[in-house]
C-alpha cells in the first residue's frame, strides 16, 4: 500500500471464528455488538452449566436468535454452536453434532485452565477414540491450548501445551482439523505455519494490540486481563505478522469474553476481554498500522470460511476513517460491562447500512 492513505474501505462481511455471547439478559448487549458486523460466529460453550450435548447447543441457538434486533443486517446473523467436550462425552453426541449444520465443531477445555472450563477433559487421551470418531466424521476440535499443571509458568502455559499436546495429537490424528484457538505466542505461530492444512488458528485483536506490559502499566488494569494471558512484545509483534501476512490458516476469532465490571475490578478479577463492540474496527487499526490493510479482508472474512469448508459471505460492509470514542461501559443484563479501549479514541469506524441485504 505504500503510504496511500485510505478514507473508506469495502470488504467481505467478517465472520467471527471464537466469540463468547454469555446468556441470559446478558444476550441482549452482546449479541448485537457482533451481529451489527459479523454474518457468523462461533459461540463457544463454556456456559454455567456448559454446553455439552446437540439439545442444549439448538436451545441456546434459539435463546441468541431471539436476542437478535429484527432489522438488517442483525436478523441475518448466524450463531454456529460447538459442544463442550467432558471426559464422558458420548459417541453418539459426536455423531449426531456432526449431523448437524448448525454445529461446527466440538471445544476442548482442558479442566481448571479458564472461565468456566472446571468441567473440562481431565485426559485427553482417554478420549482419543472419541477423536478418532470426529477424524472419521471430519468433525474439527478446538482447542483452549494450555497446560494447567500449577507447576507450569502462566507464561509457558501455551507453549508447553503445544510440544505436550498437540503436536502428539497432530501426529496421531493426521485429517483431524484442529483449530487452535486465541495463540498468543511464536511457537504457537511456528507450530501453526509448519502443521499443514488440517492444522489453523484464531487470533484476537488485543493480542494484536497488546503485550504483557499493557496489562501492568501504572497499576493493575483488569480489562487488559484474559486468558491465555499477554505475553511479551516480541509474541505480539510474530502475531502481527502472522495476521497481516495473508497466511490461510490464520483468522478472525475475538475471543470477546464479557464479565460483569464487578467480576473485574475485584481482589480475584476473572479473565476475559470485551471486545465486541469495536472488534472489526480495532483489527483495521492493527492492520494499518502493519500497512496491511489490504490483507484485512482475508484474514476477517475469508481464511476462516474456506479452513471450515462454508461458504465466503456474498455482502459486504465499509469501514470509515472516522475518530470515535468508545464508551465507558454498555449494561449487561442488570449489570455493566467495560468494554476493551473505554473511553479511548478509535479511528476507524463501520458505516451502518441501511436496508442492507447481506447477502
Ligand atoms: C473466556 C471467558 O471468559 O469465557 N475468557 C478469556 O479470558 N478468554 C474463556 C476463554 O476463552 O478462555
Ligand atoms: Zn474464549
Amino acid at each position: 500500500m505504500g503510504g496511500m492513505s485510505l478514507d473508506s474501505l469495502r470488504l467481505t462481511r467478517p465472520d467471527d471464528w471464537h466469540l463468547h455471547l454469555r446468556d441470559g439478559p446478558a444476550l441482549a448487549t452482546s449479541v448485537p455488538h457482533s451481529a451489527r458486523v459479523f454474518a457468523r460466529a462461533v459461540a463457544m460453550p463454556n456456559l454455567d452449566p456448559p454446553v455439552t450435548d446437540v439439545a442444549a447447543a439448538l436451545a441456546y441457538r434459539r435463546r441468541i436468535l431471539d436476542a437478535l434486533p429484527a432489522e438488517p443486517p442483525y436478523r441475518e446473523f448466524q450463531p454456529l454452536m460447538t459442544l463442550y467436550l467432558r471426559d464422558s462425552t458420548p459417541a453418539k453426541e459426536i455423531r449426531a453434532a456432526a449431523e448437524d449444520d448448525t454445529i461446527i465443531g466440538i471445544k476442548y477445555y482442558p479442566a481448571g485452565a479458564t472461565t468456566g472450563s472446571a468441567k473440562g477433559v481431565k485426559d485427553l487421551k482417554k478420549l482419543l477414540p472419541r477423536l478418532e470418531l470426529m477424524e472419521e466424521l471430519d468433525l474439527p476440535l478446538l482447542l483452549h491450548g494450555e497446560v494447567t499443571d500449577p507447576a507450569t509458568d502462566i507464561f509457558d502455559r501455551e507453549a508447553r501445551f503445544i510440544d505436550q499436546v498437540l503436536a502428539p495429537l497432530r501426529e496421531r490424528l493426521p485429517r483431524l482439523r484442529m483449530v487452535l484457538e486465541h495463540i498468543t505466542t511464536l511457537d504457537a505461530v511456528d507450530f501453526i505455519r509448519q502443521a499443514g492444512m488440517e492444522t489453523a488458528a484464531t487470533i484476537t485483536v488485543h493480542h494484536l494490540l497488546f503485550n504483557r506490559s499493557h496489562l501492568l502499566s501504572g497499576g493493575i488494569r483488569p480489562h487488559l486481563y484474559c486468558l491465555p494471558v499477554l505475553k511479551r512484545e516480541r509474541h505480539r509483534q510474530a502475531l502481527v505478522e502472522a495476521a497481516t501476512g495473508g497466511e490461510p490458516r490464520f483468522f478472525l476469532g475475538t475471543d470477546s469474553a464479557p464479565h460483569p465490571r464487578g467480576q473485574k475490578e475485584s481482589g480475584c478479577g476473572c479473565a476475559g476481554i470485551y471486545s465486541a463492540a469495536a472488534a472489526i474496527e480495532l483489527y483495521a487499526q492493527v492492520f494499518e498500522a502493519a500497512g496491511a490493510l489490504a490483507k484485512l479482508e482475508a484474514f476477517a472474512a475469508w481464511h476462516g470460511a474456506d479452513f471450515y469448508r462454508l461458504p465466503r459471505n456474498r455482502s459486504t460492509i465499509e469501514l470509515q476513517r472516522q475518530e470515535w470514542r468508545m464508551p465507558e461501559s454498555f449494561a449487561f443484563g442488570e449489570d455493566t460491562v467495560v468494554p476493551i479501549q473505554a473511553g479511548e479514541s478509535i479511528p476507524w469506524r463501520l458505516k451502518q447500512e441501511a436496508g442492507d441485504d447481506h447477502g
